[in-house]
């Protein structure tokens, strides 16, 4: 038995957020946080979260299931299903970001879990298929997911992500510095997308028109960051914070926190994820600028960290 330790790490979405799941390109960038995994033998299979305190069996969708941690359960259960027998494995996971976060929390915590029990059943398989059947999971948590989360955690690096198409690996001229603030509300992902699946079928011209332009700026961004133009980025970030805020994704606290980041120097800033609540991105030009926007964050209450991505990126 193989009790090896494995992780997948948790991503922003730079650019491109909800047009994603109408097939619109998003340009995402993994994080080296996220969650790590092991496994060791059982005579059921068993989930353990920490530090959450969670310790649940899976629970097959449908079945009349009051117990706490249900979706969780039912998420467990959809992973499970997609091995050819059920593993009687603990799985003990370690979660080193918040969930509902837009940060892919639920994504790197499957991609973890697919990573553990592979491991120890002797499975290989290529990130594109972890990252399939990690779906089975964020399907569970997410509803109708895009596929860009499990796509990153389960990639890494920075890409361009298409629904149904493999990821288009992006090649930073430099690392970027971002800050990532957390609003400290619960982020509404399956919320959010519902929402905007009502807005789109009452208007569906204006919110083509909105994926439109999120499609131009997930492009622009794309050469702004191989060309370095880290001004041009800042920019497009504000310009997709723009159109975010027209499909009513933001809060007034996300909207404090990029107004607050750009007035102490960040040269862009937007929600990341799913929105209505959860994380917002800053973009800064080196650690020393950055560290200057965490703390203005800070100095409202919010949490705040500094994060580099493109680091090594093929
Ligand atoms: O909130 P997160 O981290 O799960 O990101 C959601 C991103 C969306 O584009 C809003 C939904 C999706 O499935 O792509």
């Amino acid at each position: 038995m193989n009790a090896r330790v494995v992780r997948a790490g948790g991503k922003v979405i730079l650019f491109g957020e909800h047009g994603v799941v109408y097939g619109k390109p998003a340009l995402a960038a993994g994080l080296a946080t996220g969650a790590t995994a092991e496994v060791e033998p059982a005579s059921a299979p068993r989930l353990s979260i920490e530090p959450w305190g969670v310790s649940i069996e899976p629970v097959v969708a449908g079945s009349e299931s009051f117990a706490p941690h249900a979706q969780l359960a039912e998420a467990f259960a959809a992973l499970l299903s997609a091995y050819d027998t059920t593993p009687a494995l603990h799985v003990r996971v370690k979660m080193e970001l918040p969930s509902g976060a837009g940060l892919g929390g639920s994504a790197a915590l499957s991609v973890a879990i697919v990573r553990a029990i592979d491991g120890s059943l002797g499975i290989t398989r290529t990130a594109a298929e972890i990252a399939e059947v990690a779906m089975h999971a964020e399907r569970v948590f997410h509803g109708n997911p895009s596929g860009v989360d499990t796509a990153l955690a389960a990639a890494g690096g920075v890409a361009l992500y298409i629904k149904g198409q493999p990821l288009r690996p992006v090649r930073l001229a430099r690392p970027i510095q971002l800050v990532i603030g957390h609003s400290g509300e619960p982020g509404m992902t399956k919320e959010t997308v519902a929402s905007v699946a009502r807005q789109h079928s009452q208007r569906p011209q204006k919110v083509e028109q909105i994926f439109a332009g999120m499609e131009a700026i997930v492009n622009n961004g794309k050469t702004a960051l191989e060309d370095g133009d880290l001004d041009k980025v800042g920019q497009l970030m504000e310009l997709n914070q723009k159109l975010l805020l027209t499909l009513m994704l933001s809060t007034p606290k996300l909207e404090e926190m990029c107004t607050a980041a750009v007035k102490a120097g960040a040269l862009g800033a937007k929600l990341t994820g799913g929105g209505g609540g959860g994380c917002m991105i800053a973009l800064s030009a080196d650690v020393p600028s950055a560290e200057i926007v965490q703390a203005a964050l800070q100095s409202l209450g919010y949490k705040a960290f500094v994060t580099q991505v493109g680091e090594g990126t093929p």
